[in-house]
């Protein structure tokens, strides 16, 4: 807890702020970039691009942590399955070939993602040493929803799949954790500071399977990190009640809140970490005074614990940039 909030919360003056989703299309000088560059993976993998979008949401609105801009399906991509962005309907990955899978060394692994890499370092060295430069992964569970199709729409598991691929599925986790390790310890080796595990599905996670596909490999995910002295942030979304269960197994540097866990009750029941965000995304769609009241909420309930303001998920694309500017400002004057 201590190291967390070193990086995140004592080297500014006042609590630290970011967003889930800053780099990304609520800003216009993104979407500049993003029509000439109509290959969203081509995008990530073009290093210096790649630092110019994360940056500039820090140029913006003086954040105190940059999030690298890239995304949680480099992995698979980098593991062979091609990764493709419909329009309306999200990602869609090319069907999973198990032999690409596993002819992947690790060497071969990682230099596929040697421009992130790069573009890590690129940004640590032009962003302001007082602010934290966050890599990221996605957890095992949320990449395989997107790997094997698991969902049947945009909110429904197919149950079916689940239990067909039972077996799959476990060794693709054990495996999947191998790659996300290096991917982490590669992203910090160049420069990040920190490292937020997403597992954007587990509330979609069947009860039966909780432990096996959410818990235990984000606990093996954390340990690693422990072990290598990386701080890290998880966001298992969705877990409900089941927060407190994954907090006191996973035992994460930090956790960050979704929209659906009350403050009070986070603050009661989640020990021995740091707590992030929570804020509805949407309360950036409402009025000025609606969204101050809202997010006072967690400033209150958080003002005496280490605390480091961001969103319950990322933030929404048609949000208006100056939402954004007057949340912050609000922020720092609290
Ligand atoms: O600013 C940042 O937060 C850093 C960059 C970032 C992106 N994706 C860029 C991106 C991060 C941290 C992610 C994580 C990510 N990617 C997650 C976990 C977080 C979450 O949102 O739950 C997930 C599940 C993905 C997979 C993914 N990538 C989806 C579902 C989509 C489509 C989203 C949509 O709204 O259409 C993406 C594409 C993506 N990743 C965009 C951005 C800025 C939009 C790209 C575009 O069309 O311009």
């Amino acid at each position: 807890m201590s190291n967390i909030k070193k990086i995140l919360l004592n080297k500014t003056p006042c609590k630290s702020v970011w967003f889930m989703r800053q780099a990304g299309r609520y800003l216009p000088e993104f979407r500049e970039i993003r029509i000439k560059n109509p290959n969203f993976i081509k995008l990530c993998l073009n290093s210096e691009l790649s630092s110019e979008i994360t940056l500039q949401p820090i140029k913006r609105f003086n954040l105190d942590a940059a999030i690298i801009f890239s995304d949680i399906l480099m992995i698979p991509y980098a593991l062979g399955q091609n990764v493709t962005f419909l329009k309306d309907e999200g990602p869609k990955l090319d069907k999973f070939d198990d032999k690409a899978f596993s002819s992947c060394s690790n060497k071969e692994f990682s230099n596929k993602l040697k421009p992130v890499y790069d573009a890590i370092s690129i940004t640590r060295k032009k962003l302001d040493k007082k602010k934290s430069l966050i890599s990221f992964v996605g957890a095992p569970w949320t990449l395989l929803v997107y790997m094997f199709e698991l969902k049947k729409n945009k909110w429904d598991i197919n149950s079916k799949k689940i239990i067909s691929e039972e077996d799959n599925l476990r060794a693709t986790i054990e495996r999947l954790i191998n790659y996300i390790c290096l991917h982490i310890k590669n992203q910090i080796n160049a420069g990040a500071d920190i490292v937020q595990i997403f597992d954007s599905w587990s509330g979609l996670i069947p009860t039966k399977y909780i432990k096996d596909y959410c818990y235990l490999p984000n606990a093996k995910i954390v340990e690693f990190c422990k072990k290598e002295n990386i701080q890290n942030i998880c966001f298992p979304k969705g877990l409900k009640e089941k927060y407190e269960d994954f907090n006191k197994i996973v035992k994460p540097d930090g956790i960050n809140l979704d929209y659906e866990i009350d403050p009070i009750w986070a603050k009661e029941k989640l020990d021995n970490v740091v707590i992030q965000g929570g804020l509805s995304p949407f309360a950036l769609l409402k009025s000025d005074d609606d969204m101050f009241e809202l997010a006072t909420k967690y400033f209150q309930t958080f003002k005496d614990i280490p605390y480091i303001f961001n969103l319950g998920h990322g933030l929404l694309p048609e949000t208006d940039p100056d939402k954004v500017k007057k949340l912050v400002n609000f922020y720092r004057r609290f």
